[in-house]
């Protein structure tokens, strides 16, 4: 028997002030995906297309929380989350992209965020993680000016209904993502494969941010941020090729989001990034403007870092190989651990690329972890617990270099683990499982992890030291 006291366990030590959290997103949870007037996303649709998920899974169900959220808003208090980043579905407020509002969409936030509260736990919604109205995208999608004014418009109108309780919201999440992989190579909805097509979906993703953070001021929002996930980037040699390919990944992952962003102007080596393109002509003037205006923080998304090497790349599609020569290739380090993504387990890059970051942006508000977690191969014993010892040994070592890079003075205010529940990790559908609380698919139980007993003992253990 153990006599160990929480105390006694190796925690990570952190500022009394810097809070701590779990996230999720409306798609990859929800389920209910025709309930009570939603509208259709790009990832409905995207689901639907064979082949483009792994089994066939979607969303329809995913997790239930639609219908569950009290259980999961109790698994948050006890953990001890002082604050809860999830994601509100564009599709259940304006079901068409633009025009009508749903208010039984609204009731459902009007009652999460009622729920979390009531549980002391702060609610903290990013308004586009990935799920864009439908129709959005068939009159253009992020191709477009126009979504992004949507996007500032369905903003204000979540605002409005929840803003009086709400203290802290993301814009977007991973424009990266949204842009690249959904846009660029197609392996995200709208799986658009159109290369250098993805250039005006960055641009309209930034000033669709930038307006919306207009719109929630106008509406007395209190803290605003946006969650990006810069990575940090390594070539894999000296050589001139492989550090050539570094900087057109720089520019792609990081630049092109941190410079209009934090230094007021569009990615320092774009020409030689996206080669011959240079109509940039959906640019408009002032555009840096309402992009790059003062916010709150910055979230950071962190997994793992990539290895950069020249390659050609083999797609045989000529506009997804333009895509893919901004892009380089990217490998993995050698010799670490992987998670059953295939991302080496590597903190130390964590707390370099956070140091890096500040230096780097000297104008950078204060960052807030917006996700950082583990996919796992987790095994239930016979009581369905999973004792996910390489998970908490993940959430240690990445706790612990973020709170080096604290110790050394990067402004971090806050932490959200990825994430609360096992849920729908897109194209990998339900087969890579990142929640600190195991799902069972076939009857929507939950079940704490050893992971979640983990942070809660964490948790606890640094509540204590605030008083
Ligand atoms: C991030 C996404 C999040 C989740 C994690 C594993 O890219 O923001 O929704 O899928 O990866």
């Amino acid at each position: 028997m153990s006599t160990r006291s929480a105390s006694a366990e190796d925690f990570p030590q952190f500022p009394p002030g810097f809070f701590f959290g779990a996230a999720t997103a409306s798609y990859q949870i929800e389920g209910a995906w025709d309930e009570d007037g939603r509208g259709v996303s790009i990832w409905d649709t995207y689901c639907r297309t064979p082949g483009k998920v792994a089994d066939g899974a979607t969303g329809d169900v995913a997790c239930d929380h639609y219908h569950r959220y009290p259980e999961d808003v109790a698994l948050l208090r006890d953990l001890g989350a002082d604050s809860y980043r999830f994601s509100v579905a564009w599709p259940r407020i304006v079901p068409e992209g633009t025009g009508a509002v749903n208010t039984k969409g609204l009731d459902f936030y009007d009652r999460l965020v009622d729920e979390l509260l009531a549980a002391g736990v702060e609610p903290a919604p990013t308004l586009y993680h990935w799920d864009l109205p439908q129709p959005l995208e068939d009159r253009g999608g992020w191709r477009v000016r126009e979504t992004a004014e949507a996007f500032a418009d369905y903003a204000a109108v979540v605002a409005e209904r929840i803003g009086d309780r709400v203290g802290r919201w993301m814009t977007l999440n991973e424009p990266f993502c949204a842009a690249f992989v959904g846009y660029a190579v197609g392996r995200h909805a709208p799986g658009a494969r159109e290369g250098e097509g993805a250039l005006a979906a960055v641009h309209h993703l930034l000033v669709g941010h930038g307006l919306t953070v207009q719109a929630l001021r106008a509406a007395g929002a209190r803290e605003v941020g946006v969650a990006l996930n810069p990575d940090r980037l390594v070539a894999a040699t000296d050589s001139p090729e492989d550090l050539a390919a570094l900087v057109r990944a720089e520019t792609m992952h990081n630049d092109c989001w941190f410079d209009p962003l934090f230094a007021g102007r569009y990615p320092l080596h774009e020409q030689e990034t996206w080669g011959e393109i240079t109509d940039f002509g959906f640019r408009r003037e002032g555009d840096l403007e309402i992009i790059g205006q003062p916010i709150d923080f910055c979230g950071v998304n962190f997994y793992r870092p990539i290895t950069i090497r020249a390659t050609p790349y083999r797609d045989e599609d000529p506009a997804v190989r333009t895509a893919a020569d901004i892009r380089a290739e990217e490998t993995w380090q050698e010799g670490p651990r992987r998670t059953t993504m295939g991302w080496p387990v590597v903190p130390s890059s964590f707390r370099d690329l956070l140091v890096d970051l500040a230096a780097r942006y000297p104008a950078l508000p204060p960052l807030v972890i917006t996700e950082n977690g583990s996919a796992e191969a987790d095994v239930p014993d016979e009581d369905g617990v999973v004792h996910d010892a390489d998970r908490v040994e993940y959430l240690r070592g990445h706790l612990q270099a973020l709170s080096q890079a604290v110790a050394e003075g990067v402004d971090v205010r806050g932490y959200y683990v990825w994430s609360l529940l096992d849920n729908f990790e897109w194209a990998f559908g339900y087969d890579r499982r990142f929640g600190i609380v195991r799902v069972d698919y076939d009857t929507l139980a939950r079940t704490p992890k050893d992971s979640y007993r983990w942070y809660q003992r964490f948790l606890a253990e640094h509540r204590s030291r605030r008083s």
